[in-house]
């Protein structure tokens, strides 16, 4: 990538580790963001990886929603990472409409101005939320998805809006429907915060953790760094229309598991809150990763006890820029 991509979302956890990561590669980034659960702070990195010269870096706050402002920010763009969403299924069940116009209708907005723009290359976050609860692990791409949220169509209803226009010839498509994702700079403040942060940050402040139901829960875990590779992956593969993909690691660990390694790895026993299961959360999550191995040549590497070592330090000792 040489040319000038665009990352929606970029002050965000996982976008602003794109944006570093391409910053890195010599590509000049542009982000667009309303910084409503993004920070300034994610991209200290990256201003400080730009002045030291190689690539450019331009930050424009506005909504993807805005026709003008997503129109300014596509202009002259190779490709578009497209990550800006409500990304909460818990949000969605409260405000359905507004995580869908975000969601769902930005994106609208953003492929229009990609293919306006002549973008070649669209990368769009999606979600493992679109299987639902698969009957069967692990999860490969050609199970049927089966949404339980308003997130979760609104990520489908997304993939439908990139297939169309690269079926159209317009551009090409790459839809990462990304497992769970954990690593620093996720933010452990809000109620939806995924639930490795929330540990760690309990971890760190001394606070009690809450597990609802029985804690055997289990999830596929990927550490960001993983999931910014499959993404710089998904822009540099020689691809045509629309690819979807799973970005998982294979694996699976239920929440007392990732407590053990919380504590193994702050030293600190964690007062446990048990609260009954919470109503439509899913049982076990695992990825099928063959496809992205096959399409993208990526394979996850970095496993749990050192992802979650790298995020312990980022919450005890600030960001490392890992
Ligand atoms: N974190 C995960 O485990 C996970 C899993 C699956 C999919 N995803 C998807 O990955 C993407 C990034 O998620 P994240 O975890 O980094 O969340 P995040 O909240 O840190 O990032 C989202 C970014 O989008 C920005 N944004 C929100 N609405 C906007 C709007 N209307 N206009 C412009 N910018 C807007 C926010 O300010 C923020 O910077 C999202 O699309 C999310 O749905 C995340």
């Amino acid at each position: 990538m040489d040319g000038l991509t665009l990352v929606t979302g970029g002050a965000g956890f996982i976008g602003s580790h794109v944006v570093d990561a391409l910053l890195m590669s010599g590509s000049d980034v542009r982000v667009l963001d309303d910084f409503s659960t993004g920070k300034e702070e994610n991209l200290d990195g990256a201003w400080a990886l730009a002045a030291q010269g190689g690539a450019g870096l331009q930050v424009i706050e506005g909504d993807v929603r805005d026709e003008v402002r997503m129109r300014d920010a596509a202009d002259g763009c190779e490709a578009i990472v497209h990550l800006a969403a409500v990304p909460s299924v818990a949000q969605s069940m409260e405000d359905p409409v507004g995580c869908d116009s975000v969601t769902h209708g930005g994106t609208v907005n953003a492929v229009r101005q990609a293919v306006e723009a002549g973008a070649e290359r669209f990368v769009l976050a999606s979600s493992c939320a679109v299987y639902g609860d698969a009957a069967e692990l692990p999860i490969a791409e050609t199970t049927s998805p089966r949404p339980l949220s308003p997130y979760a169509g609104a990520k489908l209803a997304s993939e439908g809006v990139c297939a169309d226009a690269a079926d159209a010839g317009q551009l090409t498509a790459v839809c990462l429907r990304f497992f769970n994702v954990y690593g620093p700079r996720q933010d452990p403040g809000s109620a939806y915060s995924g639930v490795i942060s929330r540990f760690l940050s309990a971890a760190a402040a001394g606070e009690p953790v809450t597990i609802y139901g029985d804690g055997r829960q289990s999830r596929d875990f990927v550490y960001v760094a993983d999931v910014v590779a499959a993404i710089l992956a998904a822009l540099q593969r020689a691809l045509t229309g629309t690819s979807v993909l799973n970005v998982g690691t294979g694996r699976q660990t239920d929440l007392l598991q990732i407590l053990d390694v919380v504590e193994e790895r702050s030293g600190r026993k964690l007062e446990r809150r048990l609260e009954p299961a919470r109503e439509g959360d899913i049982r076990d999550s695992r990825a099928d990763a063959g496809r992205s191995r096959w399409v993208l040549g990526w394979e996850a590497e970095i496993g749990l006890p050192a992802g979650l070592a790298a995020t312990w330090e980022w919450f005890t000792a600030g960001d490392s820029g890992a």
